[in-house]
């Protein structure tokens, strides 16, 4: 499996948006130049939704027309709706990502309304996107389980896919957002979806609530897929999924794909650095296994 794997790094925004201490904008700025430093071209830096919904994302807007928009880096952000877009458009996103879920238990917990009502929403803000040349991507979550209505199945998966393709997204990010999967399950999904989405048109977007991420990575790079939702120092979950805990770490995505012999990229000691700084501010250790060796050996070898 030599070849090239792509990288959506999601700390900014999936990481922070779940976190007690909220970061401020110059923090939150400093960490997305840390990332690109690092060698993370493909940033997800904040969310345009309801402040009483994620309070953590408030001044998303800040925070875009804040970093640094050298040609070699994309922003995303999300954004849920009209009122979302506009706000995104007016901060000069170039790229948004619109979030459907497979499960009706997760969508209306999440963003109030159905699946059904989720792609309603979604249409004229596709129509307005692709008008005005942003890109959009869409996440669907709880793909191989739902913390509300159990198992979810692949056909629940593709349908939504189908839908959010026909409307226009480019690309098709899978969340396990409470990452009960395993890597069978997440081999089988890939191969349900592949039959209506591209294979080049999907991304896997895995949380690591039980310790399955990498494993669950591994088999839909088996099944073709290129495309890899990762946080900085395992940050991240979400509010509304009770009980998940954060991505898979962007360390251990690096680590796993350099040692398969995929160059990322991406300079291992500065997203530590990165990933250290972060924690600093939120006042917890990374759970990255590979932050966390790294971190050991550099205090050994001091
Ligand atoms: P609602 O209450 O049904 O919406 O929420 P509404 O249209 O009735 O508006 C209610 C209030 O929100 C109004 O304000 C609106 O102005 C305001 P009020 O009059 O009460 O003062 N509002 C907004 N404010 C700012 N930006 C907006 C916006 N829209 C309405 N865009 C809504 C519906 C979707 C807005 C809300 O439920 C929401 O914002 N949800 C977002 C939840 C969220 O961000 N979750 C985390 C991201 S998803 C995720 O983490 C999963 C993912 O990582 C993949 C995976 O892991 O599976 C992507
Ligand atoms: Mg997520």
């Amino acid at each position: 499996m030599s070849d090239s794997v792509r990288i959506v790094e999601v700390g900014p925004r999936d990481g922070l948006q779940n976190e007690k201490t909220p970061i401020g904008v110059a923090d939150r700025i400093a960490f997305i130049e840390q990332l690109i430093a690092a060698g993370l071209h493909t940033v997800e830096v904040g969310a345009f939704v309801s402040p009483k919904a994620i309070p953590q994302m408030v001044n998303s807007d800040q925070v875009l027309r804040g970093v640094d928009h050298h040609p070699d880096s994309e922003f995303h952000v999300l954004v849920p709706n009209e009122k979302g877009y506009e706000a995104a458009r007016a901060a000069g996103a170039k790229v948004i990502a619109v979030f459907a879920s497979a499960s009706e238990g997760f969508s209306r917990a999440n963003i109030n309304c159905s699946v059904a009502e989720s792609i309603e929403r979604f249409k004229p803000v596709v129509e307005r996107a692709r008008a005005d040349g942003v890109n959009v991507r869409g996440y669907i979550s709880c793909v191989l389980g739902c913390p509300f209505d159990g198992e979810v199945k692949p056909s629940a998966v593709v349908n939504v896919a189908d839908m959010l393709w026909e409307l226009g997204c480019y690309e098709i990010s899978l969340g396990d957002t409470i990452g009960v999967g395993t890597p069978l399950k997440a081999k089988a999904l890939l191969r349900a979806v592949a039959g209506t989405v591209p294979i080049a048109g999907l991304a896997m977007h895995f949380h690591d609530t039980y310790g399955q991420a990498l494993a669950n990575l591994y088999a839909g790079m088996e099944e073709g897929v290129r495309v890899i939702d990762s946080a900085a120092g395992g940050l991240g979950g979400c509010p509304y999924a009770p009980g998940a805990t954060g991505n898979v770490a962007t360390e251990d995505v690096v680590y796993m794909l350099e040692g398969m012999g995929i160059a990322t990229g991406v300079d291992m000691a500065k997203l530590v650095a990165a990933t250290n700084a972060v924690s600093k501010l939120i006042g917890r250790a990374p759970v990255s296994r590979v932050a966390t060796a790294l971190n050991a050996k550099r205090r050994v070898a001091n």
